[in-house]
């Protein structure tokens, strides 16, 4: 008997046996592996007789083939094995109760973040972000306030060491001054973001959440400001008509400086913006002072503009008829599943998202 009969029958033979996968594998290598039987074979033939060597190559493809075959079987073979025994042992009992699907609600304050950020992206703001950890510096030195201002009071502010260098931001408004020192006017940003005070009540919460704007270029005006807000306010009420008012206000970093109220009245126990002549106060604001643009390198000789910071929790309040703040804070499921947001589910004039 040849040699290729005597090791095609050895293997015939060892593959009929009861193997495992590894098995298969391992007589697999064996045979056609670099160094495999079958593959050193096929390098002889390179050095035999012609005469030879035609008979010799005719019969080692034939046992190649066959040997091939039943390797492929054995492996069908035990994939079959496999998946049946799984069949046998992993029943899907189809008359068992669905499960629960928890669903995720968007927070009501990061939609009100995404609408606002939507808002104002669309008449050329572009979103900054800063620390919540700030350096007393961008807080209130540079933001022109003075030592002895209130808000500076231990009462007030959250700090983090004993020097006072470290706190938890206060305001957005640091952000105006990482923003302007980074980089050359003309800026136009808004800056979203928590904001700490050491205060707690239905209406205050020790963390809050704020929005900072700034518009600075070389002929900015308050009528731009007004133009701006009164835009956004619509916007995000969406309301065709507001009422609006300027009152004078004082902030370290603006001259002048107004806080805005914006018209409503009481219809049913709902709040309804536009309407009426009861106010209420949503926003400072006012013409970045030129003491700060000095102290982020800007020229007010060159540069003027804006800026505002307006409370984002109260707008969600207001927008969605929610009436304690602190509940916001609190993780209650049934709070967030009440007022919380389906992630397709959004309101009209949201245009994060293409639709
Ligand atoms: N940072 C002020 C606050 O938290 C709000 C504010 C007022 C921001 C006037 C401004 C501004 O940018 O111009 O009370």
């Amino acid at each position: 008997m040849s040699d290729i009969k005597k090791i095609k029958d050895e293997y015939l033979d060892k593959l009929s046996g009861d193997l495992n996968i590894e098995n298969v594998n391992k007589i697999k290598t064996e045979l056609f592996g670099k160094n495999g039987t079958i593959s050193n074979l096929f390098k002889k033939l390179g050095s035999m007789e012609s005469s030879e060597r035609k008979n010799f190559a005719s019969d080692l493809n034939l046992a190649k083939e066959e040997l091939q075959e039943k390797l492929n079987n054995k492996f069908q073979e035990i994939e079959n094995k496999e998946i049946n025994s799984k069949l046998k042992n992993e029943k899907v009992d189809v008359t068992l109760p669905e499960r629960d699907i928890n669903q995720g609600k968007i927070h009501p304050v990061s939609q009100v973040i995404d609408e606002i950020s939507s808002i104002f992206s669309e008449i050329g703001f572009s979103v900054e972000e800063g620390p919540d950890v700030e350096k007393e510096y961008y807080n209130f030195t540079a933001l022109n306030t003075p030592d002895n201002h209130p808000a500076r009071d231990m009462h007030d502010t959250f700090y983090l060491d004993d020097n006072k260098e470290l706190l938890l931001r206060t305001h957005t408004s640091p952000v105006q001054v990482r923003t302007m020192l980074k980089g050359k006017p003309p800026f136009k940003i808004i800056a979203p973001g928590r904001t700490y005070r050491s205060d707690s009540d239905q209406t205050h919460s020790p963390m809050f959440h704020q929005v900072e704007g700034l518009h600075i270029d070389k002929d900015i005006n308050m009528g731009h400001l007004k133009g701006c807000l009164n835009y956004f306010i619509k916007s995000f009420f969406e309301v065709d008509k507001i009422k609006m008012r300027f009152r004078p206000s004082h902030f370290p970093f603006t001259e002048p400086s107004a806080e805005v109220d914006i018209g409503y009245e009481l219809k049913n126990g709902k709040i309804v913006i536009g309407e009426g002549n009861k106010w209420l106060e949503i926003l400072g604001c006012g013409m970045v002072h030129p003491n700060v643009l000095k102290n982020v390198n800007v020229n007010p000789d060159k540069y003027q503009g804006y800026a505002f910071g307006i409370g984002i929790d109260r707008l969600g309040m207001l927008k969605y008829g929610i009436n304690d703040l602190r509940a916001f804070f609190e993780t209650d499921y049934r709070w967030l599943n009440h007022f919380g947001f389906d992630p397709l589910d959004v309101p009209s004039n949201y245009r994060g998202l293409s639709r």
